[in-house]
C-alpha cells in the first residue's frame, strides 16, 4: 500500500516532518510505503532529511521537457535532482485551474518515466459529471486520454479522486469507489497489459474512514490532502491499512 500526502500550496511545519520521518518505519512494518509531496522549494530540504529513510518526497507537477525556456516550469530531471522519488500529475487543481488537457498530462508522463520518477496520473469526474451519469466514461476517456500506450506500468500508479470529495469532507460511498477502481484496473489490463499498477483512492481520506476505504478491493493506497499535514493524522491513514494488502 501507498499512502501519498499531497500538501498542494501549504507548508507543514518541520516539525510536522520530523514526526512524520520519526514514525515512518511503523508504517513500513506493516507494508505501507509514505510519500510527501511539498510546494516545489521545500523538496530539496525535504529530501535531504528524508535521506537513510523509508519515506520518499515527491512533486505536485512536472514539465513534459527536460529542460529550456518554459518560464515559471520545473522538469522532471530537477525534480529527480532534487532528491524526488515520484511526481503528481493531472490534479484536477491543475486540470481545473490551468486548463491541463489529457493530451499534455500525457506528454508529462513519459518525461516524468524518462527522468525515473514513480508517476502518479490522477483521473476523476466532477459532481455534474456524476448526477449526469457520466463519472465511468469521463475516469475512463481520461484514462485513455492521459496514459499514453508506451508508458511502463512498472512506474505508474493511478489515483481516482472524485472531483466532488477533494477538500469537501464529502467522501465517495465505498461500492462506488470499488466499481471506479474495478473500472479502472481493467481499462488498464486492456491498455497497458498491466495487473499490477496501483490505484490510490482521493478525496477527504481521514484517519475516521482511512480503514473503511482502504479496504475496498482494488484500492492501492491513498492519495491525501488536507490530512497529510498533521503526522499524527497521516500515520493514522498508514496505520488503518489492512494487513498483509500491498
Ligand atoms: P483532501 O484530502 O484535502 O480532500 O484532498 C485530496 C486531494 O486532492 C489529494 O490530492
Amino acid at each position: 500500500m501507498l499512502i501519498a500526502g499531497n500538501w498542494k500550496m501549504n507548508a507543514a511545519s518541520m516539525e510536522e516532518f520530523g514526526k512524520m520521518l520519526a514514525r515512518a518505519p511503523e508504517a513500513a512494518a506493516k507494508g505501507v510505503d509514505l510519500l510527501v509531496c511539498p510546494p516545489f522549494v521545500l523538496l530539496h530540504r525535504l529530501a535531504e532529511q528524508a535521506q537513510g529513510s523509508v519515506l520518499e518526497i515527491g512533486a505536485q507537477d512536472s514539465h513534459y521537457e527536460d529542460e529550456g525556456a518554459f518560464t515559471g516550469n520545473v522538469s522532471p530531471r530537477m525534480l529527480a535532482d532534487s532528491g524526488a522519488t515520484a511526481v503528481i500529475l493531472g490534479h484536477s487543481e491543475r486540470r481545473s485551474d490551468h486548463r491541463e488537457s489529457d493530451e499534455l498530462v500525457a506528454k508529462k508522463a513519459l518525461a516524468a518515466q524518462r527522468a525515473g520518477l514513480r508517476t502518479i496520473v490522477c483521473v476523476g469526474e466532477s459532481e455534474e459529471e456524476r448526477d449526469a451519469g457520466e463519472a465511468e466514461a469521463v475516469v475512463t476517456r481520461q484514462l485513455i486520454g492521459s496514459l499514453p500506450d508506451t508508458l511502463d506500468p512498472a512506474g505508474l500508479i493511478v489515483a481516482y479522486e472524485p472531483v466532488w470529495a477533494i477538500g469537501t469532507g464529502r467522501t465517495a460511498s465505498t461500492d462506488d469507489i470499488g466499481s471506479m477502481h474495478g473500472l479502472i484496473r481493467s481499462g488498464l489490463a486492456r491498455r497497458l497489459s498491466s495487473r499490477a499498477v496501483p490505484i490510490l483512492y482521493g478525496g477527504s481520506v481521514k484517519p475516521a474512514n482511512a480503514s473503511q476505504i482502504l479496504s475496498v478491493d482494488n484500492v492501492g493506497g491513498a492519495l491525501v490532502g488536507g490530512a497529510s499535514l498533521k503526522a499524527d493524522d497521516f500515520l493514522a491513514i498508514a496505520l488503518a491499512a489492512p494487513d498483509g494488502r500491498r
